[in-house]
């Protein structure tokens, strides 16, 4: 059935993709360039130099034209040989799908559970690398932000753990939903690998992802045995250092990557982050106005990405996102894995402002009143409050 018109804009608040700014559709919105062309050169080199500031990095970051998953498969077969051991930590489905990849490459992964209500386990993984004395783990996989969840991991931690120990595995990490939102340093907590996404704090359609790759894992690359083509990180280096790609990049996505990323230096990037924290601050009192259950459980893992919001036993979460689709126009994050149906997404991340938040909050307060779903009013009003203090 096609749906009928629904006036006024769409309010996109799954947790990525975002709403992209104007300013970034209007760069999407050139003439396609010949990539192989002398001003394509100029273009890539001042983008790719611009681009490591986002990721705090002095070294290289590769851009495929791929969704995120691609960049998580960059990551593991460029670094690592078939039955590697990789420590992963399963903080959501997101990391759930990492580990099926890692698995479905051949690689052996160690799991450490978490019940998806908080971060990763440190003193887990401290515990893993303190056994393996022989040095079999060879990476250990983190996701900075778990999407599914809403719940965030201390990725300065886990190196602490790594070198506590003296441990030689290098450090992947996922940033898909935390690049631009969350604060995030590849080079100083020493990250070997960072993987992330186009579509979420960058701002822009999805189809760009990016491997931000340390010494220590370009030196690893030369070792790693797993086949790669496509993802092979040695050839888009090369051709990198002069501006250009080994074959058809998303030119256009890049037109757009340009601006967002001057956006986000215009802002600065502790501004970017401070905003974020604030919205979802202020998203965290709403929902306990309402008198509903955050999924996060640990108050030090809370993410400023997005929230997952509990529905209280016996109702639908998806019914309640359905109404909210069809009476206000707006989208929100659905529960995925086993927290399918049980919990709703409101994403707050990316080009997102104080009005858009508290239209955000209100559609979702008076999804809850049309749906059904116990709640007490008021979670709006807890935000302004909140906002409104914190100017
Ligand atoms: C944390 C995280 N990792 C990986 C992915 C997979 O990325 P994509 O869907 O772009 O392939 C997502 C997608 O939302 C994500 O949120």
């Amino acid at each position: 059935m096609i749906q009928t018109y629904h006036a006024g804009r769409h309010f996109l608040q799954i947790p990525g993709p975002t709403n992209v700014p104007d300013r970034v559709l209007r760069a999407i919105d050139q003439p396609t360039m010949d990539h192989r062309g002398p001003a394509f050169g100029r273009f890539g080199l001042e983008l790719l130099g611009k681009l490591r500031a986002v990721f705090k990095t002095h070294g290289p970051v590769v851009v495929f034209p791929a969704s995120g998953t691609g960049a998580w498969e960059a990551a593991l077969v460029n670094t690592l040989s078939p039955g590697d051991t990789v420590l992963m930590c399963r903080t959501g489905w997101f990391a759930t799908l990492w580990r099926e990849m890692a698995e479905r490459l051949g690689l052996a992964p160690i799991l450490i559970e978490t019940d998806w209500r908080r971060g990763a386990d440190v003193p887990a993984i401290a515990e893993a690398l303190a056994k393996d004395t022989a040095h079999r783990i060879k990476a250990v996989c983190v996701v900075h932000n778990e999407t599914s969840t809403g719940c965030a991991s201390h990725i300065d931690a886990v190196r602490r753990a790594l070198d506590a120990e003296g441990h030689p595995a290098l450090l992947l990490v996922d940033t898909i939903s935390s690049l631009a939102s969350i604060d995030y340093r590849h080079d100083e907590w020493r990250v070997d690998v960072t993987v992330a996404g186009s579509q979420k704090g960058l701002m822009l359609p999805p189809g760009l992802s990016f491997n931000a790759v340390s010494a220590k894992a370009l030196a690893a690359a030369e070792m790693a045995r797993l086949p790669r083509s496509y993802w092979d990180w040695r050839p888009m280096l090369t051709a990198n250092e002069t501006g250009y790609f080994p074959y058809t990049p998303g030119t256009n996505l890049l037109y757009g990557l340009n601006e967002a990323v001057s956006m986000l230096l215009e802002e600065g990037l502790s501004n970017v982050f401070a905003r974020h924290d604030r919205h979802a601050e202020a998203t965290r009192r709403a929902v306990r106005a309402w008198g509903l259950e955050i999924q996060c459980a640990e108050p030090r893992d809370y993410s400023s990405s997005l929230t997952g919001v509990r529905v209280p036993e016996g109702h639908s979460a998806d019914a309640l996102r359905a109404v909210i689709l069809d009476k206000f126009n707006m989208s929100l994050g659905n529960g995925l894995g086993i927290l399918k149906d049980r919990v709703f997404r409101i994403g707050h991340l990316g080009d997102f402002g104080d009005l858009q938040l508290l239209g955000t909050l209100g559609g979702v307060e008076m999804g809850l009143r049309a749906a059904g779903v116990p709640h007490r009013p008021g979670g709006v009003q807890a935000a302004i409050d909140y906002l409104a203090g914190n100017a």
